[in-house]
């Protein structure tokens, strides 16, 4: 008699229990999309929004890469994240500076988000996303294609351009194509 009351109690219990503790629904699926972001383009942009419509909460963060000279400020990268992804509301736009493993473990977050465009990237991507695994085994990078009209670009291509008095029009964000006319009128260039 006793066992029988104790039986449903049991099942209840654990339901709730696994529900809370281990059950992936009720968890935030958070992902971080990492980048230096030097200025975002639309490819950036393309990428974050496919992410955004599969995770939870994606924070797209500008973090240094100690092999580029930037031409923007993180402070004007993360603001030109910021208005450009406004629209998005699951999305946060940070910086960190260190390394990406130490941002994720900070923040408990296990995915990496990387766009790929041509074979060219896979070569970096691979040995980033396995040194990252190295270090931070709880962390997975999951690569999403870019979108073909968007393979070809990049943000030093962007900037090459821009400095050079190129117009970058459907390259780059328009808020982007302002700063970017901006800092060219500051370093003296061409508009
Ligand atoms: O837009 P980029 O320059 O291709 O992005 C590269 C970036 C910033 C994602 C990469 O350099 C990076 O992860 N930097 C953070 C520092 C770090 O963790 N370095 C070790 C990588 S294995």
């Amino acid at each position: 008699m006793f066992q029988s009351i104790l039986f449903p109690v049991r099942v209840i219990l654990f339901l709730v229990l696994t529900r809370k503790t281990g059950g992936r629904k009720d968890e935030m699926f958070s992902a971080v999309y990492p980048g230096s972001f030097d200025p975002i383009t639309l490819g950036h942009l393309d990428i974050i929004q496919r992410a955004s419509r599969i995770v939870d909460r994606l924070y797209v963060t500008v973090f240094p890469n100690i092999n580029k000279n930037p031409l923007f400020t993180v402070e004007e990268r993360v603001a030109l994240l910021k208005q450009s992804t406004a629209h998005l509301a699951n999305v946060s736009v940070e910086h960190y500076d260190g390394l990406l493993i130490n941002y994720a473990r900070e923040k408990r977050i296990t995915v990496v988000i990387k766009g790929l465009r041509a074979v060219s990237d896979f070569l970096t991507e691979f040995q980033m996303a396995l040194m990252n695994k190295k270090m931070y085994p709880e962390l997975d990078t999951i690569f999403m294609m870019s979108a073909a009209e968007y393979s070809y670009l990049s943000s030093s291509i962007v900037r090459e351009i821009a400095l050079l008095g190129g117009c970058v029009k459907g390259l780059v964000p328009m808020n982007v194509e302002e700063k970017l006319r901006e800092k060219m009128l500051q370093k003296g260039g061409t508009k």
